[in-house]
C-alpha cells in the first residue's frame, strides 16, 4: 500500500524546469549550490509529512480557488487577484507575546527556514487538491516572537482593502476574514505559513504573500494574505463561524463521519480528475489522523465540529 505520509518526492521531481528555477525565496545556501548545476532531491528532500499522491497542476491550483474578497466564483481570485498590492506587507503580531510588533515580510522570512510540503488540501464543500507549499511551520513564528504563558489561542485575520478588493465592498462576510486556531493546534508541525507553491512564490489568488495551511481541516481555516496575529486566552471569532455557526464549527476538522448540515462529507471529488471521474473516500483527519488525533483526545468530534 502506498505510504500517504512519506515521500520522496519533491518540487524538483514534479516541477518543469523553468519554474523550479525561477523561486526566489527559497534559495538556501544548499539551493544555491544545486541552482549552480547539482540537480534536484538531494537539497530538497521532501518532509516526513509529504504524501506521495501526485499533485495538482499548477494550473488546477491557481485557477480554482476561494477568497471572497474577489468575489465568489472559483475563477474570480485569478481573474482579480492581480489588484493587490503584497509589496511591502506587514503582519501585526500582538497580544499575549513577548515581542510584540509590526513585523515586514522580510524580517519574517529572514528568520525561517522555508521547506516543501506536499500536503491534502480538502474544501469543505468536498472538492480536493495535493499541493507542494513551500513555507515555514507558524511555530517558529510563534516561537520568534515567544508566546506567553496563560496564551490559549491564535486569531488571525486578512487585509482589509476594498479598492483593491472588490469582493470586499459587499458585506456578506463582515470583513476582515477571520479565523483562528487552538495553541497547540498552530504549533502543530503540520501547520505551515505558505509563501509559495512549486517553488515559486505564492500567486496573490492563493493568499500572497503568506497563508495559512492547516492541511487537517477543511480549507476554510487556511486564511489567505494574512496582516495580523494576535495570542490570546479566548477562543477568536472566525468568519465562516460568525455568519452561520451551526454549518461551520471553529474546530472543522476534516471528517467524513460528520457532514455538514446540507451534504455529505464522507467523499470527494479530487480537483483536475475531470467529469467522470470517481469521487473518492474522505479520511478522518484529511488522512493526518495518526499526528493530530492526540490534539482531540476525549472529544466529541460530532459536538466540536
Ligand atoms: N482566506 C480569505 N482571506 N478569504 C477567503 O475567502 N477562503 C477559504 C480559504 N482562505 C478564503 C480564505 C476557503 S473557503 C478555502 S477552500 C481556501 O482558502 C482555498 O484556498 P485556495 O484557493 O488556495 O485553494
Amino acid at each position: 500500500m502506498a505510504n500517504r505520509y512519506k515521500s520522496d518526492l519533491s518540487w524538483s521531481d514534479v516541477t518543469p524546469a523553468e519554474v523550479f528555477f525561477n523561486r526566489r525565496k527559497f534559495m538556501t545556501g544548499a539551493a544555491a549550490l544545486a541552482a549552480g548545476g547539482i540537480a534536484g532531491p538531494a537539497f530538497a528532500a521532501a518532509s516526513k509529512f509529504s504524501t506521495d499522491e501526485e499533485p495538482n497542476k499548477w494550473d488546477e491550483i491557481t485557477n480554482y480557488n476561494n477568497f471572497y474578497e474577489f468575489g465568489t466564483g472559483k475563477t474570480d481570485p485569478s481573474e482579480y487577484a492581480g489588484a493587490l498590492t503584497t509589496s511591502p506587507w506587514k503582519i501585526e503580531i500582538e497580544g499575549m507575546v513577548d515581542k510584540p510588533g509590526s513585523y515586514s515580510y522580510e524580517d519574517i522570512m529572514a528568520n525561517m527556514t522555508v521547506e516543501e510540503r506536499i500536503y491534502r488540501f480538502r474544501c469543505v464543500e468536498a472538492w480536493s487538491m495535493i499541493i507542494p507549499w513551500n513555507g515555514f511551520e507558524l511555530a517558529d513564528l510563534l516561537n520568534m516572537v515567544g508566546v506567553q504563558d496563560g496564551a490559549k489561542y491564535v486569531a488571525f485575520e486578512t487585509l482589509v482593502r476594498p479598492e483593491e478588493m472588490w469582493g470586499q465592498k459587499r458585506n456578506f462576510i463582515p470583513w476582515p476574514y477571520r479565523e483562528g486556531l487552538r495553541l497547540d493546534e498552530a504549533m502543530h508541525p503540520l501547520t505551515m505559513m505558505a509563501t509559495g507553491i512549486y517553488g515559486k512564490d505564492i500567486p496573490n489568488q492563493n493568499g500572497a504573500p503568506m497563508r495559512l495551511v492547516v492541511p487537517w481541516k477543511y480549507g476554510f481555516k487556511s486564511i489567505k494574505s494574512i496582516v495580523k496575529i494576535r495570542l490570546t486566552d479566548e477562543q477568536p471569532e472566525t468568519s465562516w463561524n460568525m455568519i452561520n455557526a451551526p454549518e461551520y464549527g471553529f474546530y472543522s476538522n476534516v471528517n467524513p463521519d460528520v457532514d455538514h448540515p446540507r451534504w455529505s462529507q464522507a467523499s470527494e471529488r479530487r480537483v483536475g480528475g475531470g467529469l467522470l471521474a470517481k469521487r473518492i473516500p474522505t479520511l478522518k483527519f484529511n488522512g493526518y489522523e495518526e499526528e493530530v488525533a492526540g490534539l482531540y483526545e476525549g472529544m466529541d468530534l460530532a459536538k466540536f465540529f
